[in-house]
């Protein structure tokens, strides 16, 4: 039998090592269309299958495509995460989490979360709600990963606000990096002003397509962004990563794993990332 004091140990070390081992992760692009959703989705799906690991996803996108593309209808809802927001109601947060059976929780968005800036606006610090909101839930993740709309307002600001990391998905096309600049600043302000402890993970190539000139030679010039920030891992067009949110599921769940290798190859890759 074991002894209490083993027991005890054994709870407390648990509980301190999910403190420390909890990663918040937002993916970041001030473009629509570059792939963030698509990879917010497909890292978690495989994080759980093919890890192991707890993972919360959050949909800080008023246009709700995490939310509908895990199977969650946002109508049908009672407790989204607009509600929590604009009550202050941080401790609602366990009420809004939809749980999905082998597969990632997920705090959904909807719609009218596009009027964030107007009952956020005379909110004090009004960049730290969502990591409050985050408070009340972390020790039952591994992971949590934040996707954001296409823009740097106070929804983003709000993720990077809260996580330990981010990530940045740059689609291969002309103009790849346009406005990445901006972005970068972005990223380096608030881990001055707000978030001492946010990290960039990496930034990842996405949509390419080999055949094209246009996109190899944006692949070489994502590589020259911040060498060794940019994930080894490419991300290929794959039109199974275009059906998988139809059903609802992500690559994982929806294909073989063939069709999933790239994004396991970069999950592989941001977990030893996160190791060292
Ligand atoms: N690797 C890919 N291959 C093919 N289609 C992709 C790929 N990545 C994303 N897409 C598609 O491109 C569109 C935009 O992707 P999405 O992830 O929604 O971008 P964002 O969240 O940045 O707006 C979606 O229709 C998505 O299915
Ligand atoms: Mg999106």
């Amino acid at each position: 039998m074991q002894s209490k004091t083993f027991v005890k140990k054994k709870y407390f070390s648990r509980f301190f090592l999910d403190k420390i081992i909890l990663k918040i992760i937002t993916f970041v692009n001030h473009k629509g269309g570059v792939g963030k959703t698509t990879t917010v989705m497909s890292v978690a799906g495989i994080l759980v299958k093919k890890f192991k690991k707890k993972v919360l996803v959050i949909d800080l996108d008023p246009q709700a495509n995490l939310t509908k593309g895990s199977g969650v209808i946002p109508v049908n809802l009672e407790i989204t995460l607009v509600d929590i927001l604009r009550d202050d109601e941080a401790s609602l947060v366990e009420n809004a989490i939809v749980k999905r059976e082998n597969s990632y929780d997920i705090l959904p968005s909807s719609l009218d979360l596009a009027l964030a800036d107007q009952f956020l606006y005379e909110r004090v610090a009004k960049e730290v709600v969502l990591k409050e909101i985050i408070e009340n839930i972390k020790t039952r993740y591994d992971f949590i990963l934040i996707d954001s709309p296409p823009s740097l307002g106070v929804l983003t600001i709000n993720g990077l606000s809260a996580s330990t990391h981010v990530l940045l998905p740059v689609e291969t096309s002309f103009f790849a990096l346009e406005g990445f600049e901006s972005i970068l600043d972005r990223i380096k302000t608030i881990k001055k002003k707000i978030n001492p402890n946010l990290e960039l993970l990496g930034i990842v190539a996405t949509k390419f397509d080999g055949r094209k000139n246009i996109h190899k030679e944006s692949l070489e010039e994502i590589k020259k962004s911040i060498p060794e920030k940019v994930f080894k891992s490419v991300i290929s067009t794959n039109v199974r990563l275009e059906e998988a949110p139809n059903f609802g599921k992500s690559i994982i769940e929806y294909s073989t794993e063939a069709f999933a290798k790239d994004y396991i190859e970069l999950t592989k890759e941001i977990l030893s990332r996160l190791k060292k």
